[in-house]
């Protein structure tokens, strides 16, 4: 079939195709549309159908200009219309998605945008603002002005904001579930369920949120005091929250930040993450439609490196909420006199005793250590088995593992390719040095682009670097200890410390390890895991500050402030 230059320069332009694609194609097929970054503004439904198109118009033998045409005008007609509705369509111009200020969808004065690839093909699949200092600066002024008016509005209402963003979202979740696979590469069950999770996350804070109450305290509990001062104490909100969420759960761990912001009167500003940036959009749309108040909720994009320091540091921000690796103790140090609630990754362990259900733990352990390819700061990070069940647990452990799909996120595989290039290499690296310094790859090491297939690594010691630091992928070490203090101290050693677990069927012995261990949470005999997200959810060491959980980040959210009523003298109310 011959080339044709003119239709390949429309699809380029429309995004549909790359143009090292189109330099390398020695013909071009409607498969080349199907295989390529494609599609990516294509709703999954009208796929097929636009292929069909496509093939028929090249069958046709058009001239190159009218085939363009077609070419052209049915790209777009799939593009669109016909599933989405217009208050997500005004998100978007094709790939090129705006950013949320002042209730305005608005393409950045800077002119640029940044190219946010699949974790699976590594194509473009959209493209995002690259806000400037006055696009932040008008955020936090309309989050300001937003906010003063909306501390001023009744809670009933505040939480009827939430209640109907959560219907948004429940609405809209199959077509808010599709830029979650592309971006971040999740399957598409769990790019749907992470929809549906946060929306009854919502749900759940506005419903707490309309109890959260103060209290009132009198003075003579204090030695020698009189009952002539009753404190009122409330809880009033910061002002402006800025949620910094991460890319493995773009939706729901920026859900779990502005639900409670909002319902204790702030507003927010939203920095997405790169990968993951659409679908974080997606949820600030949920708010515009839902009728949030101009300015109330603001979503800025933009590259770390470029405006991180500039939102961390900002004035207009009253409190810092942000999940993600390493980079949050450098915002740490440059956020200075404002609150903050930070989660940062956990080297989570899983420590099975020699009388455990080792049907329970092996189970726990492939679910927390490879769910979504192990990207997760409570995966199951390291197993320390003890010396009489190590063989034992690993042939159960091998045999499930065995039985995960690996493929792609539309095809609802389990295992898919990590989130990018350079996360993928930082795995691989250290699966080289744990070999070469002497542990045992159970299976061989296999990695396609950036889809590494799940791989335990026995006899890891702690003079490899897979024992200390975070793979965020499919690779899980396993190392055999004598008894549970031998695991408790390794576990102790590490830096972080968010969640762990133990599996044991002596609850007494449950507890007494799970007191040694510091981390926030330790589960018994279960994986870790932050949901139910009405949980509290804390890091110790450098896991986190603060505590998540929805009551908890309400609380967190919110600071105290007293009126304290001086009587003339003392008034003790009687109760008979
Ligand atoms: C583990 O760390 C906790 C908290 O720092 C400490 O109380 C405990 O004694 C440590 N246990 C061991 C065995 O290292």
């Amino acid at each position: 079939m011959r080339v044709h230059p003119l239709p390949l320069l429309f699809l380029i332009a429309l995004g549909v195709i790359s143009s090292t694609q189109a330099s390398t194609l020695s013909s071009f097929t409607s498969s080349t549309v199907a295989s390529s970054s494609s599609m990516a503004a294509v709703p999954a439904a009208n796929q097929a159908g636009l292929l069909l198109k496509v093939q028929e118009a090249i069958k046709a033998g058009l001239p190159d200009k009218a085939l363009a045409d077609t070419v052209k005008s049915e790209v777009s007609h799939a593009m669109g219309a016909d599933s989405e509705p217009d208050s997500l369509k005004e998100m978007h111009d094709g790939i090129v998605y705006k950013f949320l200020v002042n209730g305005e969808w608005r393409k950045s004065t800077s002119g640029r945008t940044i190219s946010n690839l699949t974790p699976y093909d590594e194509t473009i699949c959209y493209e995002v603002q690259a806000c400037t200092r006055e696009e932040i600066d008008e955020a936090y002024a309309t989050a300001h002005a937003a906010q003063r008016v909306w501390a001023k509005t009744p809670i009933w209402k505040r939480a009827e904001l939430l209640h109907k963003a959560a219907t948004v979202l429940r609405q809209y979740a199959a077509l808010i579930a599709t830029p979650v696979l592309r971006e971040v590469g999740k399957n598409r069950k769990s790019a749907y369920d992470e929809v549906v999770r946060t929306a009854e996350l919502l749900d759940f804070a506005a419903e707490e949120g309309v109890r959260i109450n103060g209290e009132v305290m009198s003075s003579d509990a204090w030695v020698g005091q009189k009952r002539n001062k009753l404190a009122i104490v409330e809880r009033v909100p910061v002002g402006v929250v800025l949620c910094i969420p991460p890319f493995n759960y773009p939706i729901n761990l920026c859900g779990s930040k502005i639900g409670p912001a909002l319902i204790a009167g702030n507003a927010v500003v939203v920095k997405t993450p790169t990968q993951g940036a659409v679908s974080t959009l997606h949820l600030g749309a949920a708010f515009k439609i839902a009728g949030a108040p101009p300015g109330l909720v603001n979503v800025v994009t933009g590259k770390g490196s470029e405006i991180g320091d500039y939102l961390v540091q900002h004035p207009g921000a009253n409190l810092i909420s942000f999940t993600g690796g390493a980079t949050g103790i450098d915002v740490s140090k440059k956020a200075g006199m404002v609150p903050l609630q930070m989660e940062l990754g956990g080297k989570d362990a899983c420590i099975v005793l020699p009388d455990a259900d080792l049907e329970l733990a092996s189970t726990a352990i492939v679910k927390g250590g490879f769910s979504y390819s192990g990207q997760r700061c409570t995966a199951v990070k390291i197993v320390f088995a003890t010396a009489e069940i190590a063989d034992a647990l690993l042939e159960k452990v091998l045999a499930k593992l065995a039985k995960l799909t690996i493929g792609h996120p539309e095809e609802n595989a389990d295992i898919t390719a990590v989130i990018n290039k350079k996360s993928a290499d930082y795995i691989e690296s250290l699966v080289m040095d744990a070999e070469s310094k002497g542990a045992t790859l159970t299976t061989p090491y296999k990695r396609v682009g950036n889809l590494i297939h799940p791989l335990i690594i026995d006899h890891v010691k702690e003079n490899m670097k897979l024992h200390w630091e975070e793979p965020f992928g499919p690779v899980l070490p396993f190392v055999r200890v004598g008894d549970a203090a031998e695991a408790v101290t390794l576990a102790n050693k590490s830096s972080m410390g968010l969640q762990g677990c133990v599996f044991t069927q002596d609850i007494n012995r449950a507890i007494l390890v799970a007191n040694e261990l510091a981390a926030g949470t330790i589960q018994i005999n279960g994986p870790p895991a932050r949901g139910p997200d009405h949980f509290p959810f804390t890091g110790f060491k450098d896991s986190g500050i603060g505590a998540q959980g929805i009551k908890y980040s309400i609380e967190s959210m919110s600071k105290v402030k007293s009126f304290v009523i001086n009587l003339p003298e003392a008034a003790h109310p009687q109760g008979h």
